[in-house]
């Protein structure tokens, strides 16, 4: 059984969301993904009609937006208010503005304070929670037990995002995804406020060529390792 955080960062498109998903499903810990957090507060800043680029103003608007998420593995929500905004912050209008409005530092002030409370409570009921997203070991969950960081390669990272726009009904190309790959990694990579980094003690796991199976039972490895 899992005690605490595990956290899983890295950029898109290494698999971690399926990852942490069946890895909280088979530990029955709970589970987080901090992307949907930030693209849910994007899709509400546009939709507000605030400029993404205007940190100030995202920085007022984010105090007012009513973000639920759910910790369940088997049944990601996320809301705004009572609207259910899954599909919709997958689309490209949010992929295309997350970055700038997650290096806005009260964004990430406020979703960390979220995401503290829904961590302690996720430890309270289930006895731990699996959390990713780019800043989980240095700045969410600094003291977390067990840190990876999954990389692959820029190509196997766009094919992965491409594949999954295609499961998923949304239309991209190869050139396209691995371009806007780049692009969000260079942003995440280069902001102030906590940047995708590795955290010291985190273990690397390249997933180039191991696919969602070999990364489950390389983390679950750890996990026994440790626990
Ligand atoms: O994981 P996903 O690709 O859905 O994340 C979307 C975006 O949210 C990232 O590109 C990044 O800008 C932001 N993000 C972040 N910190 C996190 C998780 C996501 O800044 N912990």
């Amino acid at each position: 059984e899992l005690r605490g955080v595990i956290a899983l960062d890295g950029p898109s498109g290494t698999g971690k969301s399926t990852v942490a998903r069946r890895l909280a499903a088979q530990l029955s810990a709970g589970y987080l993904d901090t992307g949907a957090m930030f693209r849910a507060v994007t899709l509400a800043v546009l939709r507000a009609g605030v400029d993404p680029a205007d940190a100030a103003a995202v920085a007022r608007f984010v105090e007012d937006v009513d973000l639920r998420v759910s910790t369940d593995p088997l049944d990601q929500d996320t809301r705004l208010g009572d609207e259910d905004v899954n599909a919709e912050i997958r689309g490209n209008a949010v992929t295309l503005a997350v970055s700038a409005v997650s290096a806005v530092p009260r964004v990430r002030e406020l979703l960390k304070l979220h995401q503290w409370r829904i961590i302690e409570e996720a430890c309270s009921t289930r006895g731990g929670i699996v959390v990713e997203g780019r800043d989980i070991g240095t700045a969410i969950a600094p003291d977390s037990p067990l840190k990876v960081f999954l990389t692959a390669s820029t190509d196997a990272r766009a094919l992965r995002r491409t594949n999954q726009d295609a499961a998923e009904g949304r239309v991209s190309s190869l050139d396209a995804t691995r371009a806007d790959v780049e692009r969000r990694d260079g942003l995440d990579s280069s902001r102030a406020a906590s940047p995708l980094q590795a955290a010291e003690d985190a273990v690397w796991l390249d997933t180039t060529d191991l696919d969602i199976a070999g990364v489950l039972e390389r983390i679950l490895d750890l996990v026994d390792e440790r626990g």
